[in-house]
Parts: structure tokens; sequence; C-alpha cells
């Protein structure tokens, strides 16, 4: 099972699902099935690490971010990734638009903030131009987010 996060720069919100899914699939012995990768669906930070204050507030929580920026390739990954989640409904939309064939879209492209199970949200939200708070509240979301995602993969299996 692959899994690839997106956002809109892989900087901040993709990078930290994929670290803190990682984590969780780490901890829960998983790490041999479930493979995870982040990309955005703009490539103005391509090759760069995730932004520093994402490193600093996930680094708080144990979760190291380690992924390099990389564009989201249509060719190539609605063929490699079995689930891509987008991060916002702009980055949903985006990924949408693209899609080779939009009857399978349903079963592969979903929002993360569908697998939340306490916080009642629609989105992550984009921290680039806010505060420390915002960047808290990003790793909130992703970690109820993601814990949700695994035990929907578990239990299906
Ligand atoms: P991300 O955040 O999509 O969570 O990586 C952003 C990073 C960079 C920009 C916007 C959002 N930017 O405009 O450069």
């Amino acid at each position: 099972m692959k899994i690839l996060f997106v956002c809109l720069g892989n900087i901040c919100r993709s990078p930290a699902a994929e670290g803190v899914m990682k984590k969780i699939v780490e901890e829960a012995g998983f790490s041999n099935e479930i493979i995870c990768a982040s990309a955005g669906t703009a490539g103005y930070h391509s090759g760069e690490a995730p932004d520093h204050r994402m490193i600093k507030h996930a680094l708080r929580r144990n979760i190291s971010l380690t992924s390099r920026a990389r564009q989201f390739k249509p060719a190539k990954d609605f063929d490699e990734f079995d689930l891509i989640l987008a991060m916002d409904k702009s980055n949903f939309q985006n990924i949408q638009a693209v899609h080779p064939q939009p009857a399978n879209l349903r079963d592969q492209v979903f929002l993360i903030t569908d697998f939340c199970k306490r916080l009642d949200v629609s989105e992550v939200p984009d921290p680039y131009y806010k505060g420390p708070e915002d960047f808290e509240l990003v790793l909130d979301i992703l970690e109820d987010a993601c814990s949700g995602l695994l035990q929907k993969i578990t239990s299906e299996r």
C-alpha cells in the first residue's frame, strides 16, 4: 500500500502528514507494508527541505521530517499510489482536475480530514503566512486524521 500526501508547496503540510503517518505506521508495526510519500501541486519549492517552522513544531512531538519537496506528477503518481490524500479543497480540486480516469477518482483521492475522528474540520489550513499556533493546529489535525486513516486501512484488510 502506497500513500501520497499532497499540499500546495510540499514544504509544510504534506511533509508533516508524511512524517506523522510514518511514525504512526512504524509504531503499529506496518512499516514494511505501508509506504508514505508527499508532493505539492506547485513546483516552486522543488528540492527544498521542509519549512524550518514545520520541522521545529514536528520535532517537539518526536516527529522528524526528512522529505525533499517535489511537484505532483499526474502521469506517474496516479499509477504508483493507491491513496492520494489532499490537505485542502483547493489541492483536492487540482488533483481531481488532472485525474486520467474520473471514474476511479472516488476510490483513490480523498481529503485527509475525511479520516478525522476527534476534530470537526474540513481542511488542513495553510500555515505558511501564519503563526506558531497554526503550525500546532496542522499537527493536531494530522495526528487525528492519520490515526483514523491507519484504523480504516487495517480494518479493511
Ligand atoms: P504547504 O504550504 O502547501 O503546506 O507546503 C505552503 C508553502 C509555500 C507556499 C504556500 C503554502 N508559498 O506560497 O510559497
